[in-house]
């Protein structure tokens, strides 16, 4: 069956509209006992139930039964295509050896790179996708609308060129929307171990131009045992010159300086930012950098999580993503990483719901996503939760009742599944049947 993408949310509990110009006055603006309005695809209106205009009411209608409606999550930073996995590397960090010696003895992301190329090899893009397609699948399925997607493990031309193909095609065999970015300066190649300069030529002459034009941004791991800032700062203004727009995997394994030249290119987004100080926060909050936080990634490390409470109230705006990637984060939920952000980081249930949405949406500068009023993306996610705070309250489940995309019901539980529309039993009727 086809749905038009015309639909009438009734009955929502609370809706999250990130509009901080609504009456309730608070960062996600919360309406309460709301109605939202889909037309060809778009929200055209959303508000109290009791102000739903006339036009609407004969829209197809889906009752939400008290439920909490949120805008799609926006998971701005993300490595989904990949091959292979790394469960062995996992259990050797268990046992106490750390992710950068495992990188420098030519595993973790060179094992990566090595399992892609083959991929690519047998297949060309056709494996990568298959293999992305059900991560983006269960993304979606947890609410996830929108999601960037980087290369970064082909480190050769034929290979980076296949990842950003197999990104693009995940959007069309999936409904979310997939951005993707260039990133081909990730670590240098085994190849060039001894000429760096000459990958960075590779990088320049030969990648970004093929590159650039099926991709948005540009991103360089800018740390210990990665890029040093002078080259990331080649790498980025290279990226621009192709028209990509620049940010920067930052100050995740150590305080390198990266976060202040995030600053300094303008950068849309510096990422990670474990090791940031105020002063750099400063820096990111004047040239309008979104700090990209990925706690799931510190998680999987077991390494301090980044100091969200001091960015925020310094005035960064703030992102959430997962950082999905086979190595420091093989997480698909934008759940949980709420729920760390919230437990492990400090940010408060509002806080860490805003920047999985809006704060997404500003990092991939996507000015319809991340809210919910008239004209905005009809993104939506539908809890089978009374509130945004269920998110952090009840880790590691799936919380969603329904997926909503350009205004069609994508993903989620059949109707009749749910405990919230089944005809009720009344209690009186139960004991009679244990009676029995
Ligand atoms: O964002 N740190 C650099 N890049 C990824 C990890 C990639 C990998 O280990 O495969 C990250 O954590
Ligand atoms: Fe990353």
């Amino acid at each position: 069956m086809t749905q038009e993408p015309n639909l009438l949310l009734r009955g929502v509990g609370e809706l999250v509209t990130n509009d901080s110009n609504s009456p309730d006055g608070g960062l996600l603006g919360i309406v309460r006992n709301a109605a939202a309005a889909i037309c060809g695809g778009k929200v055209a209106w959303a508000g109290p139930l009791e102000d739903l205009p006339d036009e609407y009411f004969e829209l197809p209608d889906l009752d939400c039964h008290g439920r909490a409606v949120l805008p799609g999550f926006v998971d701005s930073h993300t490595h989904l295509v990949f091959a292979g996995e790394r469960g062995d590397e996992f259990m050797r960090r268990l046992q106490g050896d750390s992710y950068e010696s495992i990188l420098e003895a030519g595993g973790g992301i060179q094992s990566t790179v090595r399992a892609t190329r083959r991929a690519v090899e047998e297949s060309a893009a056709v494996g990568l996708v298959e293999s992305a397609r059900p991560r983006a699948e269960r993304m979606l399925a947890h609410g996830t609308t929108t999601v960037e997607i980087k290369s970064g493990y082909g480190l050769d031309v034929p290979t980076e060129l296949r990842m950003l193909e197999a990104a693009t095609a995940v959007g069309t065999v999936v409904p979310i929307d997939t951005v993707c970015t260039v990133m081909g300066a990730h670590v240098v190649p085994p190849e060039f171990a001894d000429d760096r300069n000459g990958y960075l030529q590779l990088f320049e002459e030969e990648m970004l131009p093929l590159l650039a034009p099926l991709a948005r941004y540009c991103d360089v791991f800018c740390d210990r045992g990665a890029f040093s800032v002078a080259e990331a700062r080649r790498i980025l203004e290279a990226g621009k010159r192709h028209g990509l727009r620049p940010k920067l995997h930052a100050e995740q394994l150590a305080a390198t300086g990266a976060a202040q030249l995030a600053a300094e290119v303008g950068a849309v987004s510096a990422d990670h930012l474990d090791h940031i100080d105020s002063e750099s926060a400063a820096a990111l909050a004047a040239a309008g950098t979104v700090a990209t936080l990925l706690p799931s990634a510190s998680f999987s490390l077991r390494t301090p999580q980044a100091p969200a409470r001091m960015l925020w109230d310094t005035g960064v705006t703030v992102a959430l993503a997962t950082d999905c990637n086979p190595g420091t984060s093989y997480v698909e939920s934008m759940q949980f990483v709420v729920a760390l952000a919230v437990m492990e980081m400090g940010l408060t249930p509002a806080e860490a719901v805003w920047a999985a949405t809006r704060g997404g949406a500003y990092a991939l500068e996507e000015p319809a996503k991340g809210w919910i009023g008239a004209g905005s993306a009809a993104d939506l996610v539908i809890l089978d939760a009374p509130s945004h705070v269920h998110i952090p309250y009840r880790p590691g489940a799936n919380l969603v009742w329904k997926v909503i995309k350009d205004g069609v019901v994508v993903a989620g539980e059949d109707d009749r599944a749910s405990p919230h529309v089944l005809p009720r039993r009344e209690v009186g009727e139960l004991s009679e049947r244990s009676e029995d």
